[in-house]
């Protein structure tokens, strides 16, 4: 059983500039609900039990929402708002799963995995990137239900414009499974459009080994001097790991960018 998550924080956010000069983005309101708490819905809704939270010093205003007890307990006490306390339970809720570690330098999503390696307890857990959103199907449900099934590595899917390929993690299919789902021959992080080996790109959802930590503590900086979770994924590729790629059916909103965050907004308030 799949029972813990861990969500990467510690990014810079460059592509949110200025905004991310001085607040995190993923605190950033989306139909009036800060991101973070749809992928933490996300998680409680597909049954994990803990989640652990990467951030950096800088990114100590993610903690403090969680930990404003003080603030809250004065406030309802003065004004004993119904919506109030309702927030404070539902903010309770959560922090009463979420675990924090560090990752003061942003060395990359893989440095960023690495810094969970004490804290997994089973053999496998499932990482989300918070930027990406996925909504009108639990993407994170469906994953851990193929991995139940299959007992592997999964992530999820999806078709990019060719042109786009450089801004993901890129795969090549092996197999079919079944409508949906697909064994991953390779996969490479941000390619060229030379080098990309299909437009299947890696969407920020994965269940992954606990095993990964044994390629993290090894790994060489990659693409742009960074350390990628990708580049960990294909060393347990090539010591015959099962991936499955899971294209996923809900719809993907990619909010790490202005135009993707604005989008978000329009695209929630539909549903
Ligand atoms: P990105 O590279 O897509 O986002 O990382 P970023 O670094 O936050 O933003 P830009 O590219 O500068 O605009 C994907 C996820 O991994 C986290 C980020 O916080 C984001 O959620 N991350 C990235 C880390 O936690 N640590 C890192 O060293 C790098």
């Amino acid at each position: 059983m799949i029972k813990q998550a861990i969500i990467p924080l510690a990014g810079l956010g460059t592509r949110l500039l200025p905004l991310t000069s001085v607040f995190a983005k993923e605190l950033l309101p989306i139909n009036g609900k800060p991101g973070i708490e749809y992928i933490l819905d996300e998680c409680i809704e597909s049954g994990i039990k803990e989640i652990i939270f990467i951030i950096s010093k800088k990114k100590e205003m993610i903690k403090r929402y969680f930990y404003n007890d003080q603030f809250y307990k004065k406030i309802i006490k003065r004004k004993k708002d119904p919506r109030v306390i309702k927030e404070y339970q539902k903010i309770l809720r959560y922090k009463k799963m979420i675990k924090f570690v560090y990752q003061n330098k942003p060395l990359g999503t893989g440095d960023a995995v690495l810094k969970t390696k004490r804290y997994i307890k089973d053999k496998y857990f499932l990482m989300l990137l918070p930027d990406d959103l996925i909504i009108k199907n639990n993407c994170s449900k469906s994953m851990i239900k193929i991995h139940n099934k299959y007992r592997s590595s999964v992530m999820a899917s999806m078709k990019v414009s060719k042109k786009n390929v450089s801004r993901w993690g890129i795969y090549k299919l092996k197999k079919k499974l079944e409508k949906n789902n697909f064994t991953i021959d390779s996969v490479i992080e941000k390619p060229s459009i030379r080098e990309a080996p299909s437009n299947k790109a890696v969407i920020g959802r994965y269940i992954l080994p606990k095993t990964i930590f044994n390629k993290l503590q090894k790994q060489r900086p990659g693409k742009g001097g960074e350390i990628h979770i990708t580049d960990a994924i294909q060393s347990l590729i090539n010591e015959n790991e099962k991936f499955i790629a899971h294209n996923f059916l809900g719809k993907y909103l990619d909010c790490g960018t202005i135009k993707g965050y604005i989008n978000s907004s329009s695209e929630i308030a539909k549903l």
